[in-house]
């Protein structure tokens, strides 16, 4: 293969100071219709431009501006920022209720009698929670969580399917200061225990089971089992939601049911400070235990609440559907605290995919006419695999938006989602942001900007990202580096619960003045902004660094690949070989000569440098309960030891016994 091949499309020869080998080849642009432009909450390039100059110039003026208009508060703040590296305060004197802002402003208006929640459950039982109604619930619960002992700073842990109940018990919490943890209910017992003693909550809120591919996921004995070692918690208030027999604690543990009945439904929200807690998010470090992410009460809302809206393009008649559990940062700001802040219809869906067959969300969409779908690149992927036949069943012609989080979407992906889901005619949102920052930073906006398939775009109002060598010098553009933030933003988690050297160490020592992302990224030469996927992914061959996810794109654009993985292997010449597991799409076989052909493959689009030196074909590859590709336990299976190291957060350790046993 000629040099050339491997040259970086767009990048200037003088580049040397790059710390990734960027590959892509992706220069498609999808413009957005001038009728999606015209009724687009923000419609034009100008109007993106100024607003975003202004956030970054004069950042308080334009933070201040839109946290008057956009929450209610109960005592005006006086101060915007106070900003001491690496601690920022946010709306300084100001108090506010987060749970009031996403319900009590909107009663007496013609939201009131408004669908704040569609939910559906897997067994295809419907529910309309309005927002009076879920006013009224959440009153209620907060009144009965008093009644329990329960009082503003304490934490509570909340360990429930995707139900309803489970917004409502964030909500209670919010409104009473509680300081709510969402343990996903994939979680084991061990992950509860953990995370509760962590966080020493007083309280548990479960159900007896969730549904799931059409069996129950027992929550209710995960607790139980937990909560042998958990010395904090009092009380666990359980929902009864499968209705199978559960095991009950005399005196600790409460039916949901029992706990509100007869309780008055009337609370009147008090005001928090802004900097109150709001909730712990635990998420997994690479090493150690999981970082407990704090995120506090008006930065946060803000956050959420104005990306919402433009990222989103909200509108009255929307019906906007997130695909993302509340056990994860997304359902915590995109299915509960952002959408209802601004008086949005969300559908929440409760089970798998999948069942009972692998169409369920474009039934749903049509269903109900869902109007905005936000998913993730990993369930992009499963579509894909399962077969456009389920789609095209659907008519999806209610569809007007697209979203997609959690991980590069490779380009292959991102035109199935946008033939396919959208019909060519729904803008593609590609978001990127983290736990950590609480809200969308990189996006595109929909009436605005020309997309990429790949690529996240431009910076949100007041994010400003750098991408940075070793040295610390920018990356021209085309170049690769790391991903850092300049300036606080207000959603930005202010610590780690109980360990702020953790905190400091982890997002604000690889270079001084700038938060740490952690991943891999370039601007191409529009300024557009690639993520290539996690620093520690980051493969060296040869002496070039490259992103897993550039590799796995090439893969994946050959027509029999649904999902890869490239991880490196030790290798004395080159440093890493570059080893890849594939799964296959329904009607393709493995083979030695399909293995010649996947190698040439990425050859032909990525050049000899990344021609994987091994490629294994596998049903299934290992990931955690959110979707993302568990690296690490390939790295060790590529090097042909066992996995010794935590596989707690492994969705299903089934797929490594099968790749384990097929070892050469
Ligand atoms: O590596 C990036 C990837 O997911 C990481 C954050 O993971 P988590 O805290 O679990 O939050 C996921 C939901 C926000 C990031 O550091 N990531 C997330 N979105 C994207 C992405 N990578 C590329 N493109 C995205 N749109």
């Amino acid at each position: 293969m000629p040099a050339r091949n491997i040259s970086i499309p767009n990048q200037p020869s003088n580049v040397t100071n790059q710390t990734i080998t960027s590959v892509s080849r992706e220069h498609r642009k999808f413009r957005p219709s001038a009728e999606f432009q015209r009724q687009a909450n923000l419609g034009s390039y100008a109007a993106y431009k100024r607003l975003y100059a202004e956030s970054v110039n004069t950042p308080n003026k334009f933070w201040g501006r839109q946290a008057k208009e956009l929450l209610t508060w109960q005592k005006p703040f006086k101060k915007v920022l106070d900003w001491k590296l690496p601690h920022a305060k946010w709306f300084l004197g100001g108090q506010l209720n987060v749970a009031a802002n996403c319900l009590d402003r909107h009663l007496g208006t013609a939201r009131e009698n408004k669908a704040a929640i569609i939910f559906e459950g897997e067994p295809g039982d419907v529910r309309t929670i309005t927002y009076k109604q879920l006013h009224r619930e959440v009153c209620q619960f907060a009144n009965a969580l008093t009644a329990l002992g329960l009082a503003k700073g304490d934490r509570a842990a909340i360990y429930l399917p995707m139900v309803p109940e489970a917004a409502v018990a964030m909500l209670a919490c919010a409104r009473l200061g509680v300081i709510h943890t969402v343990i996903f209910g994939g979680f084991s017992s061990e992950a509860i225990k953990d995370r509760v003693n962590d966080c020493q909550a007083k309280l548990v809120i479960t159900a007896d089971g969730g549904w799931r591919r059409g069996k129950i996921i027992d929550l209710k004995t995960n607790v139980d089992r937990a909560l042998a070692g958990t010395p904090t918690v009092e009380h666990v208030v359980v929902l009864k939601r499968t209705g199978q027999p559960v095991a009950f604690s005399e005196g600790r543990d409460r039916w949901w049911h029992d706990l509100v009945a007869g309780v008055s439904a009337e609370h009147k929200a008090k005001g928090h400070d802004s900097e109150h807690p709001l909730f712990i998010l635990y998420t997994s470090g690479s090493t150690g235990k999981p970082k407990g992410v704090l995120h506090t009460s008006a930065g946060y809302l803000l956050g959420t609440t104005i990306t919402t809206k433009y990222v989103f393009d909200l509108k009255e008649t929307d019906i906007y559907f997130c695909t993302a559990d509340i056990g994860w940062i997304t359902g915590h700001s995109y299915v509960v605290y952002g959408p209802l802040a601004n008086g949005a219809t969300v559908l929440m869906y409760e089970g798998a995919p999948n069942h009972p067959e692998p169409d369920r969300f474009w039934d749903i969409i049509d269903r109900h006419g869902v109007t905005i779908f936000y998913t993730a690149p990993t369930a992009i992927r499963a579509f894909m695999r399962w077969g456009d036949d389920y789609v095209k069943k659907h008519s999806l012609k209610s569809l007007r938006l697209l979203g997609s989080v959690g991980e590069p979407i490779n380009p292959e992906a991102w035109m199935w989602y946008h033939t396919l889901i959208g019909k060519k005619r729904c803008p593609i949102v590609d978001t990127w942001w983290q736990t950590e920052t609480g809200a969308i930073m990189v996006t595109p906006l929909p009436g605005v900007t020309a997309t990429t398939p790949g690529s996240c775009t431009l910076p949100f109002f007041g994010v400003v990202p750098k991408i940075l060598d070793e040295q610390g010098k920018e990356v021209p553009r085309g170049g690769g580096g790391k991903l850092f933030l300049k300036n606080p933003w207000p959603s930005m988690l202010r610590t780690l619960w109980g360990d702020d050297e953790r905190y400091k160490k982890q997002y604000w020592s690889e270079l001084p003045g700038y938060y740490f992302a952690g991943d891999g990224a370039r601007f191409d030469e529009d300024g557009y902004l690639w993520v290539v996927g996690r620093i520690d992914d980051v493969l060296n061959v040869s002496g070039h660094r490259i992103g897993t996810a550039e590799v796995e794109s090439a893969l994946v654009s050959h027509p029999s690949v649904a999902e890869a993985a490239v991880v490196g292997r030790p290798d004395e010449l080159k440093g890493q070989a570059l080893v890849v597991f594939v799964t296959l799409k329904n009607g393709f076989a493995a083979s030695p000569q399909h293995k010649e052909e996947l190698r040439a493959h990425v050859a032909k689009e990525i050049g000899s440098l990344a021609r994987p030196d091994d490629v294994r074909f596998a049903a299934a590859l290992p990931k955690t309960r959110s979707g993302k590709i568990m690296r690490r336990i390939l790295k060790e299976i590529a090097a042909g030891g066992t996995v010794k190291g935590d596989t707690t957060t492994l969705e299903d350790f089934n797929v490594v016994a099968a790749l384990q046993s097929q070892e050469e």
